[in-house]
């Protein structure tokens, strides 16, 4: 990652909750200014705990980034507030599309507006439309009944009423029918190439996420044990076995193991 200029860097964070769980142990990542980097990872490995450390969530769980630093366009951000982290251009989209369930669409993206620096409530509404028409088909809809594609679209495009320059992603395949992912991605590949939006993407679904970013970080238990150009993690044989269920190993796994490879078949959707 030497090539572009960072926008965002995690220098060897450790992370803890109620100050005695310690969840990550020295993560460093970088996302190039205008980059799509993938961040994967096996259920428990730390991924939403390194986005809320960048965003600030980590407070309200009561956890503390305790070493090491972050660095957003050069400023040390770990120890503000998540508002003030907010205000400065980064928006997490928290997995499992939290949406104001009684609130309609639109109120919904509205939510996302008071953060914006400039234009109108309408200009932004009419950009998160563009990307996402059918947001707008649905907008007086109430958001707790559309489709989980529809609640995801929703909270992707709340994260882009607030103008934000790093979107934090978090597992926004989850769940949705392969042709719903396929759709959303590609709004997220248009929308950071058009906007020059930089993300951070974390997914299971590690064949997709390769083929979105071209530059992956691979997390265990609290640290980050692979990191290379998605092209190399691709032909690489452990992230093939595990990640991308490529090989023919799952014939001679273990009763656990199997469990595991049950679980990991949702990455191949
Ligand atoms: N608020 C919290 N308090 C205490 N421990 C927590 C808290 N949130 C997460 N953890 C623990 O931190 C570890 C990492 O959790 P995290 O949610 O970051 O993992 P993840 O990689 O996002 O997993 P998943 O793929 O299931 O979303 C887990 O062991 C989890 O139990
Ligand atoms: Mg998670």
């Amino acid at each position: 990652m030497e090539a572009a200029e960072a926008i965002l860097k995690i220098n060897n964070i450790e992370v803890k909750y109620h100050e005695v769980i310690l969840v990550l142990k020295g993560v460093s990542i970088e996302v190039p200014r205008g980059g799509i980097v993938a961040l994967l990872g096996a259920n428990g490995a730390g991924k939403s705990t390194t986005l809320k450390s960048i965003s600030g969530l980590l407070n309200v769980e009561d956890g503390e980034v305790t070493d090491g630093a972050i660095e957003y366009e050069g400023e040390r951000i770990h120890h503000m507030g998540a508002a003030t982290i907010a205000k400065k251009g980064i928006v997490q989209v928290i997995e499992g599309r939290r949406v104001f369930e009684h609130l309609t669409v639109e109120e919904n993206l509205k939510v996302g507006a008071h953060l914006r620096k400039t234009g109108s409530v309408k200009e932004r509404l009419d950009l998160v439309y563009h990307y996402f028409p059918r947001l707008r088909e649905k907008r007086n809809e109430t958001a707790g009944f559309v489709s989980g594609g529809e609640q995801q679209m929703t909270v992707v495009g709340r994260a882009l009423m607030t103008e934000p320059k790093l979107v934090l992603l978090d597992e926004p395949s989850m769940g949705l029918a392969p042709k719903l992912i396929h759709e959303i991605f590609n709004i997220i590949q248009q929308l950071h190439q058009e906007q020059k939006i930089s993300i951070l993407l974390v997914e299971q679904n590690a064949k997709l996420a390769l083929n979105v970013a071209p530059y992956a970080y691979v997390m265990e238990t609290g640290r980050i044990v692979m990191d290379d150009t998605s092209e190399t993690l691709m032909s690489n044989e452990d992230i093939k076995d595990f990640y991308l269920g490529l090989t023919d190993k799952g014939g001679q796994k273990s009763f656990r193991d199997v469990k595991h490879y049950k679980r990991r078949k949702r990455w191949l959707a």
